[in-house]
């Protein structure tokens, strides 16, 4: 942190993803990464010297396996306002990341052998989590409207679980309509399911208001909604959020306690502090139009050889490729030459993945995106089955 204040912010990122680039991490199109180099660094590092200084024995100590009252309210407040989350303070549980929370509800709600239904196309690391404990995924396809319910059972489903992502769906972009919301708040109520709703980058819409979230259209209390600042502030920060059902309040904090007791009280504080002074709304607000140009950036200078779909929100974009491509091959092609991208057949859990690719563009700047978009042209075009210039 010191030598990162003591440079300006666009240096220290240079730094960063040339360090990183050498592994092939953090090269340009990495997924889920945040633009960085606008993060009020000044600001945070004011905050964690402040309570540095003021450290008592009993910040000290161990913490509330909840998470810090002050932080859960200021939560509690910005979810209601921003998001039409239905909380209050005491059901917000907070976690090192919403992998844990994820894993949270393995152990909480997945049985050996129980049902989860997942989106087809979906999150891989969601699935690796909400499988470790030994439940059968059920996938589930997409379409514009989002995950297909009417294709979900409702007899013999009782416990079961299905995992989506509301605003924004990963890895394609759409939002769930209003109806599908509904009938698959209808599906949890009639077979006594839970819905996980991953609400990871909701706060980024370009062409609309954000949505409100879909737990705060459940008037039976079916939904786990989990929230993370990886995306909106940075992922080496490892806080998230859940919102969990005051029935199932007590399981969930005993598997928190048993997984790793509580988050560190530091960060706590100076979250809650940076929340409650105003600068995560300003940082949000900041960032909009910061992202908006990256996306622009993007989508331009890939149009003539991909075509995105669902670019209306969030911070990556997701494209087809013909299924003769190999998409892996192309990520690891891409990898050597310095970018970091995803490959579409990774996020399918059934037969006949789609081959595509997925671009992040918040993490890196307008620049780096055109180069970066023309490197990875030279390697489609060396690609066996990329003949389709347009698609
Ligand atoms: C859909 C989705 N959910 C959850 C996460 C994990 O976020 P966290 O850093 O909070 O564990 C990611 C990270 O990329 C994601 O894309």
């Amino acid at each position: 942190v010191h030598s990162a204040i003591s440079k300006n912010a666009g240096e220290w990122i240079d730094e960063v993803s040339n360090l990183s680039k050498a592994e092939g991490i953090l090269g340009p199109f990495r997924v889920s990464l945040p633009a960085l180099d606008h993060f009020p660094m000044k600001t945070w590092a004011r905050l964690v010297s402040r309570h540095v200084k003021r450290s008592s024995i009993e910040q000290m100590s161990y913490g509330d396996p909840a998470g810090s009252w002050p932080l859960r309210c200021a939560i509690a407040k910005y979810l209601r306002t921003a998001r039409a989350v239905q909380c209050e303070a005491d059901q917000i549980l907070i976690v090192s990341g919403s992998q844990m929370a994820l894993q949270l509800c393995a152990r909480a709600l997945l049985k050996k052998h129980a049902v989860l239904y997942m989106e087809e196309p979906g999150y891989p690391g969601a699935k690796d989590a909400l499988t470790s404990t030994g439940a059968r995924v059920i996938p589930v396809a997409v379409d514009g409207e989002g995950i297909m319910v009417q294709k979900m059972k409702i007899r013999g489903s009782q416990n079961s679980v299905t995992y989506v992502t509301p605003s924004h769906q990963y890895p394609l972009g759409l939002s769930m309509s209003a109806s599908r919301r509904l009938d698959l708040l209808d599906w949890a109520q009639r077979c006594g399911g839970w819905i996980i709703e991953d609400d990871y980058d909701s706060e980024y819409r370009y062409a609309s208001r954000p949505f409100g979230a879909m737990q705060g259209m459940d008037p039976t209390s079916r939904v786990i909604y989990i929230g993370t600042f990886s995306k909106v502030l940075f992922p080496a920060l490892r806080m998230a959020y859940m919102v969990v059902p005051r029935d199932l309040f007590k399981t969930f904090l005993k598997v928190r306690e048993s997984l790793d007791i509580f988050s560190p009280t530091l960060y706590q504080l100076v979250l809650t502090d940076f929340i409650e002074e105003g600068h995560f709304a300003r940082h949000l607000r900041r960032m909009r139009p910061i992202y908006l140009s990256r996306r622009n950036a993007l989508v331009e200078s890939i149009e003539g050889f991909l075509k995105p779909h669902n670019i209306d929100a969030g911070i990556h974009l997701s494209a087809f490729l013909p299924q003769d491509v190999d998409d892996c091959a192309v990520v690891n092609n891409s990898a050597e030459n310095g970018i970091s991208l995803c490959a579409l057949s990774t996020c399918y859990a059934g037969a006949n993945p789609r081959k595509g690719l997925i671009l992040g563009f918040g993490g890196c700047n307008e620049r780096q995106i055109k180069s970066a978009a023309r490197k990875l042209e030279s390697i489609l075009q060396g690609s066996a089955g990329f003949k389709d210039r347009r698609l």
